[in-house]
């Protein structure tokens, strides 16, 4: 069993290089099954999750060439299969964009029900439904598959999303830019990936205006061709780095990073006493005077984002004061609580809220990840702990973050990755 051990207390000094987005890449790369032609993406974060799905692709038929450390090249010309039923797909949570790209380009879609990360409350997909039948498609859920058959032809429609799903805004953009017509998405998600995907859609020859703002309108193109795009950097990598630094004390810069999309954690970052700097496209945050209390909530974007709602909750442990993080987005996303009460964070949640009085000390503990930003949290209260903790299941962790134990390290963590199969069993009784 793999793990990592961190012997902590040690505060953050240097530079650190941000990858780019992961959920841009997990968007960008099924939208690639739609283009005639080869698309080559740079700046792609060889994280997991982006590494399943290129596999689930090259399953599909498509080539799938990575040219270098971040630079993939994909040619789809030879899919010629609408049906992603293997266990890859079952694996993770954006397998499921394959259904709007696959309805866009062939008009249908058999696709296995997505897995992913589980904060402990369910994770519907009825807004892509919504959206997959207003642009004429007939879907059906049966034996864990999702069929969507638009063979009678795919026309544009205006969808009203009740909720501003980052998922169900990249599915049905996908499936409307090859539709005949005009689609108008209301109340869409506004995130960084989203504008990430609609850029790369309109490089590749889709017509896709709003992106960014509420309201989305796609006009349907004939083909999609190749080109090159390159991702942004991503958002919550860099927020993770910024918040291990509040909570381990330092001074790092966090390089190649789009300020703009910081903001809604920077602001937060400040109230808590930290002190940042922009420049271009770098960000510095220090940290050396106490922290103070805060209160959050999560929000879609430019709110503060729940994929750093566990960071965010870590460093608070060790504020001054009582500090209040609600989770407006998704139905539960504490479970991480329970570990860092072994840390000695003094931690209580009750439905949406979790009240956090802080202490002046964590401590090191066996703890184990339950999810991507939950294993994020235990590595910053690690970080910051006296002692040695020890982080279980961090397949989660590998899912999103690239090279976090070389980048940490880098930056004088005491952070190793450790098979424990390889430990002698007389070490492992110590
Ligand atoms: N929702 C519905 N119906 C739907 C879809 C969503 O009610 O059909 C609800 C959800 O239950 C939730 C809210 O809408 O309460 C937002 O869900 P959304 O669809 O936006 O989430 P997602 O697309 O499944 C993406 C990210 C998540 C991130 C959320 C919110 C990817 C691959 N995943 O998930 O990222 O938390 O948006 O920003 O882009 C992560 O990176 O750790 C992660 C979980």
């Amino acid at each position: 069993m793999d793990k990592f051990v961190i012997h902590g207390g040690k505060p953050l000094f240097g530079e650190v290089v941000i990858s780019g987005a992961k959920n841009a890449a997990v968007a960008i790369i099924p939208a690639a099954v739609m283009v005639d032609g080869v698309c080559r993406i740079e700046n792609i974060p060889m994280v997991s999750d982006v590494l399943i799905q290129l596999e689930i692709l090259r399953e599909l038929g498509c080539g799938v060439r990575v040219l270098s450390a971040d630079t993939i090249e994909i040619d789809s010309r030879g899919l010629n299969t609408s049906v992603a039923t293997s266990d890859l797909n079952r694996k993770m949570r954006a397998s499921y964009y394959l259904i709007g790209a696959f309805l866009g380009r062939f008009g249908r879609a058999e696709v296995a029900m997505p897995g992913g990360c589980n904060f402990g409350g369910v994770r519907p997909i009825d807004q892509h439904m919504k959206g997959f039948e207003a642009l004429g498609a007939k879907v059906d859920i049966r034996n864990g598959i999702v069929y969507a058959d638009g063979s009678a032809g795919l026309r544009g429609s205006t969808i009203y999303l009740d909720v501003a799903s980052v998922g169900a805004t990249v599915n049905i953009m996908l499936a409307a830019c090859l539709s005949e017509g005009q689609t108008i998405i209301e109340n869409s998600a506004k995130e960084p990936h989203i504008v990430d995907l609609a850029n790369f859609l309109n490089s590749m020859g889709a017509d896709i205006m709003g992106a960014g703002t509420d309201v989305i309108k796609i006009r349907g193109v004939e083909r999609l061709v190749g080109g090159f795009y390159s991702i942004i950097p991503d958002q919550i990598e860099a927020g993770t780095y910024m918040a291990a630094v509040a909570a381990a004390g330092g001074s790092v810069l966090v390089k190649n990073v789009i300020p703009k999309h910081m903001d809604c954690i920077t602001a937060k970052l400040e109230e808590m006493g930290c002190e940042i700097s922009e420049e271009d496209d770098n960000i510095r945050v220090t940290r050396s005077g106490a922290m103070r209390k805060i209160q959050v909530k999560t929000m879609y974007y430019p709110g503060f984002p729940t994929d750093m709602q566990p960071q965010l909750a870590a460093a608070l442990c060790l504020a001054e004061g009582t500090s209040v993080v609600t989770e407006g987005v998704w139905e539960n996303r504490f479970r991480y609580s329970d570990e860092l009460r072994r840390m000695g964070s003094k931690i209580q949640v009750d439905g949406k809220v979790a009240v956090i009085e802080g202490v002046k000390k964590l401590t090191g503990a066996p703890v184990r990840a339950s999810d991507l930003r939950a294993g994020a949290a235990l590595v910053i209260a690690g970080l910051a702990a006296e002692g040695t903790t020890e982080i279980e299941e961090i397949g989660y962790i590998e899912r999103g973050y690239e090279d976090i134990v070389e980048k940490l390290r880098k930056l004088g963590a005491d952070i190793s990755r450790v098979n424990f199969d390889d430990v002698p069993p007389i070490a492992k009784a110590n």
